[in-house]
């Protein structure tokens, strides 16, 4: 469904009750990871008939919900995540919001929903940031989490393609998903559950990937470990992905990341870094890697490090491997050069703390899309 030339302008309804900022100044201390949300949220409906239309910000709040709502049936949804960070100026920058908005578009088409225009998705998260820009914190390394995501509104038991979702912008501050100093994590490989197969939604950001892998994530605990990798689905052969996010191995001056076959979610973070390692001069490339190269590169001491990438959790290194049949340490399992300059290097292109070459921040809260009969939203 291709997207309408006619952008919704955002309609302005604010909370006359806001979280008193003493509350807010409390939850920033220490936020978490989607533990606690902003004021408001911005909403935008879609009809087959009408596109997207009714556009709106609005107190964050219950939806209600149809008991034979499409969703809650057969999972017609999907989301993204993305970060605001407060600028040394005080400004508000999202990092790479444009790829966010193009990955959702990606997503919807996957699941046979309508796809939102990126200048929308672009506005409702500035309508959102513009408005709770008290909630962007600013502490080192603490930053706005944004969940945009869609359903399907619609009621109903047949199996077919709902006429009708909201799409909605909620955020969440955040200290990060593994919060607290760096960790290096233990991980389980899952050799009887797969994330995704060829052929199927690996590569969409939709909840029911994030339901199917529950259960590896649960064995991988029940094995001591923090986190799941996840092998191909036909050969069990070809590391995948951590849990939910992308994985880079290093072999000195090479550094290595899955290339993208389809049952791989196509990363933000993990494409910035392919970026940013060529950037600082190492031989950054895509390509298989098997668990046996991982097994063996750990042994011989080729593999240097490991560590896995997303949005939520930033950089965080791979210390040690566990599988049904053996057991190994990375490196000397603790958190490597490599690893740790990456980390550092785009943290610091986040905070503004450094040079942004690749024009990757965009600033959010600057214009304004949402006053009420302003047309600033339409292309
Ligand atoms: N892989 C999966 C399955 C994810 O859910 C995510 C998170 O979005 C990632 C990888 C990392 O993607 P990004 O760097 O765009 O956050
Ligand atoms: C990420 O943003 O890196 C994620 O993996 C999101 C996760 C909480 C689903």
């Amino acid at each position: 469904m291709p997207p309408r030339m006619t952008l919704p302008v955002i309609e302005l309804k604010p909370d006359s009750r806001p979280i008193p900022a003493e509350q807010r100044e409390e939850v920033l201390a220490s936020p978490g990871f989607g533990h606690h949300f902003t004021d408001h949220m911005v909403t935008i409906t879609w009809t087959e008939d009408a596109g997207w239309h009714f556009a709106r910000l609005v107190p964050y709040g219950p939806l209600p919900i149809d008991p034979a709502n499409l969703t809650l049936h057969y999972s017609q949804t999907v989301f993204e995540g993305l970060k605001v960070f407060r600028g040394p100026d005080g400004n508000l920058g999202a990092f790479r919001p444009e790829e966010n908005a193009r990955r959702f578009q990606a997503s919807a088409r996957r699941m046979a929903m309508p796809e939102l225009p990126e200048k929308t998705f672009l506005a409702a998260c500035e309508a959102l940031v513009a408005q709770d820009r008290a909630w962007v914190p600013s502490r080192p390394g603490h930053s706005l989490y944004l969940r945009p995501f869609m359903f399907a509104t619609e009621s109903g038991l047949g199996v077919r393609a709902a006429r009708e979702f909201l799409f909605v912008v909620i955020a969440s501050p955040t200290d990060g998903y593994f919060a607290g100093e760096v960790r290096p994590v233990s991980v389980w490989v899952a050799e009887e559950y797969v994330r995704a197969a060829p052929g199927g939604t690996g590569a969409a950001k939709t909840g029911a990937n994030y339901a199917a892998s529950l259960m590896g994530q649960a064995q991988a605990a029940a094995q001591g470990c923090d986190q799941v990798v996840w092998l191909d689905a036909l050969e069990r052969r070809w590391v995948e992905e951590m849990g939910a996010m992308n994985l880079f191995f290093v072999y000195g001056e090479r550094i290595v990341t899955p290339e993208l076959t389809g049952s791989l979610l196509p990363g933000i973070t993990r494409a910035s870094l392919l970026t940013l390692a060529r950037d600082l001069g190492y031989k950054a490339e895509e390509a298989r890697v098997s668990l046996q190269d991982w097994r063996r590169d750990s042994a011989d001491g080729s593999l240097t490090e490991v560590f896995a990438c997303g949005t939520a959790a930033g950089v965080v290194p791979v210390g040690s491997v566990k599988t049904a049949l053996a057991q190994w340490t990375v490196g000397d399992g603790r958190p490597g050069e490599v690893t740790m300059r990456l980390r550092e290097t785009l943290r610091q292109i986040q905070s503004g703390a450094a040079a942004d070459p690749h024009g990757w921040m965009r600033e959010m809260a600057g214009a304004d899309h949402t006053a009420p009969g302003r047309q600033a939203a339409r292309s």
